[in-house]
């Protein structure tokens, strides 16, 4: 991995050659930050990119390098409304890629209700979740090709508290390739705010592809705007951003 250095301290930016690259090192990363760790708190995020990293995380839990039994796992967001069952709901999706094949307790499992019934008051108990454990220990990342983290989207504020929120329609299209067709992706979502990532201890962001280029430029190198969600991590205390060449192709 090639370092690139930037006088911000509190941002490290490495970059891979290939996702592939990224997610061995992600995942060499994750478990540096859980090892000798018993009661780890680990967020999560969903989406194409963090897939090779589980895909290592699995490999590495069942080579007996990595073990789940005590990590609590806090995700970042998920549809609303979709019934956590369906196959397109972030919570299958982890089911999926990570929670099924590594030996994490279920009852250690932490994301919002997709099908509560009311979803501003499922907001609220997430966001209790979150303050009363005080900021996880790692927040993994990816960053949506319009700056979203979570889905915080482009706004005119850094939405603090865990909310409910409609997805733009960038974000409606990225998505669409997960589901039969454009109008089957929920209008909405259950999303961490920026408050909760803040408080995470580290964070690591990863992104590859050119289409990440423009919203990892904004995210490091212009000044932090609410327009790119993902710029509010200028200013916490510890971030990694993981990259390969064509998303830092800008930098
Ligand atoms: P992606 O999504 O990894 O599927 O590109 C990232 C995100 O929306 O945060």
């Amino acid at each position: 991995m090639r370092e690139i250095t930037f006088e911000r301290k509190n941002i490290r930016v490495l970059v891979g050659k290939t996702a592939e690259e990224c997610a061995e090192f992600a995942a060499a990363f994750v478990t540096a930050q859980m090892a000798g760790q018993k009661a780890f708190k680990l967020g999560l995020a969903t989406g194409s990119t963090p897939v090779l990293l589980y895909r290592e995380l699995i490999k590495k839990n069942q080579a007996g390098e990595i073990d789940f039994s005590g990590v609590n796992t806090y995700n970042l967001d998920e549809y609303y409304p979709i019934d956590p069952k369906d196959a397109q709901s972030f919570r299958e999706f982890m089911e999926e890629n990570l929670f099924r094949h590594v030996n994490l307790p279920p009852e250690n499992i932490h994301i919002p209700c997709g099908n509560a019934p009311d979803g501003k008051e499922e907001a609220k108990r997430y966001e209790k979740e979150l303050c009363d454990i005080g900021g996880v220990d790692l927040q993994v990342l990816g960053i949506g090709s319009d700056g979203h983290v979570g889905f915080n989207e482009p706004d005119s504020i850094f939405p603090y508290e865990t909310h409910t929120t409609a997805l733009t329609e960038q974000t409606i299209r990225d998505n669409s390739r997960f589901f039969e067709s454009e109008d089957q992706v929920p209008r909405n979502a259950i999303t961490m705010g920026c408050g909760a990532i803040m408080r995470a201890k580290k964070c690591i962001l990863i992104a590859t592809g050119k289409n990440k280029a423009q919203a990892i430029h904004d995210a490091i190198l212009a000044d932090p705007a609410p327009s790119c969600q993902a710029s509010v991590l200028q200013f916490h205390q510890d971030t990694v951003f993981v990259l390969d060449e064509d998303a830092a192709s800008l930098l």
